[in-house]
């Protein structure tokens, strides 16, 4: 009977992507992917059940370098976790971009700086292209926070509504970043003002992100807040 439910099945299809379950996320191997991501198919999703992030957080090396993996993270709504501490003398201002067209400044200046430069490397050649041509059509369906330390901006969250595996709404995190170069103080005063903002938008909706396998400083920092990974999806390096 178990093995029954420890099928592989196919819960969604469109004409470039495939959805499969998965009974966890040990059963995606490199073999597993290259099984599915091929012809005119541009990315496999995984769902498997939930689970709580290892110490290390899911880093699938044991997938080929030829396949780019990036988690989906997730928590009910309600349930995202208050971080960081207010701060006895703020140093930091929380505010919303005046214009979409502040809100698109401000994520092509943090995600060139604190994510693309970092980590080049490990990104796949059309995130490269993407980011390297500065409109981000989506940008005008989201609503941001920007963290400023006097006029300096260091860090920005933005937030999409988007659909679950299952069809349900949710609020997706499209862009997180908190500065490397803040003190202590000042990050827990980042992950208190984010962290306010952030559950104000988790009352009625899930809250979901999207993080790759080798980014675990970003994942550890989404299962602080209390989300969990249940889908990873593959995608060609190249
Ligand atoms: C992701 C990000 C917003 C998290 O905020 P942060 O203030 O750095 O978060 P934290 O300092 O609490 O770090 C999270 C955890 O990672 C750990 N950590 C720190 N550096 C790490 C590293 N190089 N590798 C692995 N883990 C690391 C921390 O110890 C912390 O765990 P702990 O609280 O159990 O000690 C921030 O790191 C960032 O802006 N990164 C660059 C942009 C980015 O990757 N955005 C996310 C895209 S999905």
């Amino acid at each position: 009977m178990k093995k029954a439910t420890q099928k592989i099945e196919i819960i969604k299809r469109t004409k470039d992507s495939l959805r499969l379950r998965v009974p966890s996320h040990k059963a995606v191997t490199t073999e597993l992917v290259e099984r599915y991501l091929r012809g005119k198919i541009k990315s496999v999703g995984f769902l498997f059940p939930p689970v709580k992030l290892p110490k290390d957080g899911l880093q699938f090396t044991h997938i080929s370098g030829k396949y780019s993996m990036k988690l989906g993270f997730g928590v009910d709504a309600g349930k995202a976790r208050q971080l960081g501490k207010p701060p006895r003398k703020p140093k930091l201002r929380l505010i919303v971009p005046a214009t979409i067209e502040e809100a698109r400044k401000a994520y092509h200046v943090t995600h060139t700086k604190y994510f693309v430069n970092k980590f080049k490397q490990h990104l796949s050649t059309k995130e490269k292209y993407v980011a390297g041509h500065p409109t981000w059509r989506w940008m005008d369906k989201t609503i941001s926070v920007l963290l400023l330390r006097d006029s300096e901006l260091v860090g920005m969250f933005t937030l999409i509504r988007w659909k679950m595996a299952d069809g349900n709404p949710c609020r997706l995190i499209l862009w997180s970043c908190i500065s490397p170069e803040l003190g202590a103080a000042e990050r827990q005063e980042a992950h208190y003002q984010a962290t306010r903002w952030l559950r104000r938008n988790n009352l009625e909706l899930p809250l979901r992100a999207a993080i790759h396998a080798f980014n675990v400083r970003s994942q550890k920092f989404h299962a602080k807040l209390g989300m969990r990974p249940n889908m990873v999806t593959a995608f060609r390096m190249h």
